[in-house]
């Protein structure tokens, strides 16, 4: 959850910091733009009590991708929803309950390794031009440094560091703001964060000086362009980073590419489970 992934985030400044928090750290989405549904119709806002926790994005008529340590403090199913179609995580489009969430068994709270959530919604997704699913990248055709990244997200006004408390409450941006970031070597940003974690074959890394995503903005969507062009494909999760837009420290992203065969088992498995429910149901 957001306030895990704050807290985390707050206990690691303590105790490795050299780095002066930069005003960049009071940021949403941090130096990027409102932007609109429209532009990015995969979005959505992942909902506990009906407050925003994360963001997600939609791969299928039934399906969004998350990330695991949203999760973290499980609360019932039916605690969460997720809202569809709309550039406000409060209002418009649709807010839908989930049938499943899948966390990944290898998510790692320490290591932030594997993180990564399943959404399984209730109801089927109607694609509209506010609301489309994005295709999911490939481990054979990586980001390279020349394609075009973009996050996207409802992020954090402020981290709310002095109380130690995470409350999210006024802190979301109302609406949904995106920023360009470029892709970071794995092996500058392993050395980056050497003292901090490991940056493993699941993570990717991404960053543009004053550029970032931030608290709150997990579980949302790194998608990018093909330098060659084709379809804009999901790259990354917002995952985790040391603080936001800190020139020492990349944002870093679960690999997306990497979860193709497990993302491709739970929704297989979730098919099956469907038709012979249906299929007992006749019976
Ligand atoms: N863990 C954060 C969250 O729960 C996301 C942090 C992303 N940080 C970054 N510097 N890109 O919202």
């Amino acid at each position: 959850m957001f306030s895990v992934g704050l807290l985390w985030s707050l206990v690691v400044l303590v105790v490795f910091t050299t780095a002066t928090p930069t005003p960049a750290e009071e940021g949403r989405i941090v130096g990027g733009e409102v932007t609109t549904i429209r532009e990015f119709p995969y979005q959505v806002s992942v909902q506990l009590h009906g407050e925003h926790i994360c963001g997600g994005a939609v791969i299928g008529d039934h399906f969004v991708l998350t990330a695991a340590h949203c999760f973290e403090v499980l609360f019932p199913t039916e605690d969460y929803s997720v809202r569809v179609g709309s550039g406000e995580h409060a209002t418009g489009g649709h807010l839908l309950s989930l049938r499943q969430v899948i966390t990944h068994g290898g998510y790692n709270p320490q290591s932030h390794d594997n993180d990564l959530a399943l959404l399984i919604l209730n109801a089927r997704l109607n694609f509209t031009e506010h609301l489309q699913p994005v295709p999911r990248a490939t481990l054979v055709e990586p980001p390279t440094m020349d394609t075009r990244l973009v996050v996207s997200g409802w992020g954090l006004q402020a981290e709310e560091s002095g109380t130690g408390s995470a409350e999210i409450g006024g802190g979301v941006s109302p609406t949904l703001r995106f920023v360009d970031v470029d892709l970071v070597e794995s092996d500058q940003c392993r050395r980056a964060y050497r003292q901090v974690l490991p940056i493993t074959q699941r993570m990717i890394c991404a960053a543009r000086p004053g550029r970032d995503s931030c608290q709150g903005d997990s579980g949302g969507p790194l998608v990018g362009i093909p330098a060659q062009g084709g379809p804009a494909r999901l790259y990354g999760i917002v995952s985790w980073g040391l603080g936001c837009a800190n020139p020492k420290y990349p944002g870093v992203y679960t690999n997306v590419a990497a979860f193709r065969n497990w993302i491709d088992a739970q929704v297989g498995a979730w098919g099956w489970n469907g038709l012979l429910a249906a299929w007992s149901g006749v019976q």
